[in-house]
């Protein structure tokens, strides 16, 4: 049986219709939610991702500062950017597009952000907070990935999760998010023995190598609901396609994730969703 398509574009549009009118709300109130997107240098899918940002930001009313800045600014100049914008009180997140480039050191300036407004779930404050249960900024694409599978009432609890991809991005928050669920949960990654045999485990798989078409449908188990986070540009045909062979899974698979129209719309969706709660904890801070 052909699995259900989980619409990661639906999900994402009405999510965005729900937050817009949030913000339509907070801006009566005086509350503009801000969010600041800082660009180094001029990687083309980078460009891409941070436009998308700034369009989905004004799509819901959301201040959206872009800044951009040439590859050849130092670390130090950087670094006196974001401790302007952690200190500027009409900007609730701030986000640093990575990869940045080598020059810079990636750690310092993901640490330089304010936790509060860290809306990205980077800071290692907040991933602390995340893996302890207290409340935090949830890292955008995993927290889209939860979204999807509770949009379609699918149990999670007791189930096999097993994660393809440990970054620090996807992967590894994403298995702490399904731990979080009760779900048991199996790290698998470029040197995992047997990668079959773990994914034929999988009642929720979860692919995020990118690789394109990594995954053939003989490695999912008849029923499995399969994630797939890929997003990669096939360079014979210029096509996008994720980290699983979508039509094979799909005859294996209960429900899967399209590539592109899946998790890729909800990752935005939820930076959004976090901005707004940023400005929210703000507004509640400035009353007490
Ligand atoms: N580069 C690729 N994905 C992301 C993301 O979610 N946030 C940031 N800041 N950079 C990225």
């Amino acid at each position: 049986m052909a699995a259900e398509i989980i619409s990661g574009k639906e999900l994402a549009q009405t999510k965005r219709n729900e937050i817009a009118l949030e913000v339509q709300k907070l801006s009566q109130e005086g509350i503009v939610p801000g969010l600041a997107v800082l660009l180094v240098g001029n990687d083309p899918a980078s460009r891409s991702y941070v436009k998308g940002k700034d369009k989905a930001c004004k799509e819901t009313g959301i201040h959206s500062l872009m800044l951009e800045y040439p590859e050849t600014i130092t670390e130090e100049f950087l670094l006196g950017e974001i401790d302007r914008l952690n200190q500027d009180p009409s900007i609730h997140g701030i986000l640093v597009q990575l990869p940045l480039p080598n020059s810079i050191n990636e750690t310092a300036v993901i640490e330089s952000i304010s936790p509060e407004k860290d809306v990205d779930g980077f800071h290692p404050i907040n991933i602390g907070r995340m893996m302890t249960g207290q409340d935090a900024f949830l890292p955008c694409t995993p927290f889209g990935i939860i979204e999807m599978v509770k949009s379609k009432q699918i149990s999670i609890e007791g189930k096999h999760v097993v994660v393809v991809g440990r970054s620090n991005i996807v992967g590894k928050p994403v298995g702490q998010l399904f731990l979080k669920e009760n779900a048991t949960v199996t790290y698998c990654h470029s040197r995992t023995a047997n990668l079959k045999e773990m994914t034929l485990q999988a009642d929720i798989l979860v692919a995020a190598v990118g690789k394109a078409n990594f995954l053939p449908g003989d490695y999912i188990k008849e029923g499995a609901v399969v994630i797939d986070v890929g997003v990669n540009r096939l360079e014979s045909t210029g096509k996008l396609v994720g980290d699983v062979v979508f039509e094979e899974a799909k005859e294996k698979a209960s429900y899967i994730t399209p590539v592109p129209g899946g998790v890729g719309p909800m990752t935005i969706t939820m930076l959004l969703h976090n901005t707004v709660q940023s400005a929210k904890n703000f507004a509640l801070l400035s009353r007490k």
